[in-house]
């Protein structure tokens, strides 16, 4: 009988910055006996076991979930021969762009089982334990192995589930990517801050410890985001001469609107 208090176990399938982030995350909250392959040196605590290719896959073992982490480009012959060593045991693909249609085309068609794939699109914040990842089951894919999966990604920060499998490259444009854009904007604060005069290092605090307090703020809050904004700008004064700045119509609504669109169209050309 398994505990359930503890995480499904899984054969992580690459333990990279991706796969790396979201093992420290399981492993704190407690894992079941489970096996990491990567062909890199790995440190792991008891029962886990580290192997370096499929050949050392032990035979006593046979995971809850495998958990796809590897580069999509290099992920097809893995993923066949994990999916034929664990036929019937569903995949929890982290690839960006790799659609169900691509994975079960390659990876399932030997197996003669329905492929039960789940997708992740998770950000780095996991590594931390506030990430935020979007999940979309495939069609064979039952309540369980949802459960399970749902697990794993809530593990390492929030998760929320999509309709439809297209809206995994929104998912990938507005969060995938949304830390770097978060990182641009600290980055601009900072440089700002230094070319009105202040010395770096205060900048470089001053714009960090704004952004990590306003995250906070939002992550507290129930209000939309709008109305924080609203509560702190008072009319005529500082906030509001910078924000008719950046609220002007060519300014952020419409660049923000159009990168997202530029990471949803490559997301999806990735994807074909
Ligand atoms: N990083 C992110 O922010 C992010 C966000 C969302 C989703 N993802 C997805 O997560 C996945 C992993 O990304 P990552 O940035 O973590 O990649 P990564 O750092 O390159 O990690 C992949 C690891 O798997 C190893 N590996 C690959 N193929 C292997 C094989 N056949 N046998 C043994 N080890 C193998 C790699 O070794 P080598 O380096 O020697 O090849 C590497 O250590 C990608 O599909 C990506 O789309 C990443």
């Amino acid at each position: 009988m398994h505990d359930t208090r503890l995480l499904p176990s899984v054969l992580l399938a690459g333990c990279g910055k991706m796969g790396t982030a979201m093992l420290e995350g399981w492993l704190s909250q407690g894992l079941r006996p489970s096996v990491i392959l990567d062909r890199h040196d790995q440190t792991l605590p008891h029962p886990h076991r580290h192997i370096r290719q499929t050949e050392e896959l032990p035979a006593d073992f046979i995971p809850d979930v495998i958990v796809m982490a590897v580069k999509p480009q290099t992920s097809d012959s893995l993923l066949h021969q994990l999916t034929r060593h664990f036929a019937g045991v569903p995949v929890l693909s982290l690839m960006a762009g790799r659609t169900l249609e691509s994975l079960s085309q390659h990876s399932f068609a030997h197996t003669g089982h329905p492929p039960a794939i789940i997708r992740a699109m998770p950000n780095t914040p996991c590594a931390l334990g506030v990430g935020m990842t979007g999940l979309y089951a495939g069609p064979h894919v039952t309540e369980q192995q949802k459960h399970d999966c749902e697990k794993l990604a809530g593990a390492v920060g929030k998760t929320i589930w999509v309709e439809q499998e297209s809206q995994m490259d929104i998912v990938t444009a507005v969060s995938g990517s949304g830390p770097a854009y978060v990182f641009l904007l600290a980055e601009l604060l900072e440089k700002a801050g230094i070319d009105q005069g202040l010395p770096p290092h205060t900048a470089r605090e001053l714009a960090r410890q704004t952004i990590y307090g306003a995250g906070c703020l939002l992550s507290h809050s129930t209000l939309d985001a709008a109305e924080l904004r609203t509560r702190v700008t008072s009319p005529g004064g500082t906030t509001a001469a910078a924000l008719n700045v950046f609220m002007a119509p060519d300014a952020w609504p419409d660049t923000v609107t159009k990168a997202i669109q530029a990471a949803v169209s490559r997301s999806e050309k990735l994807a074909s």
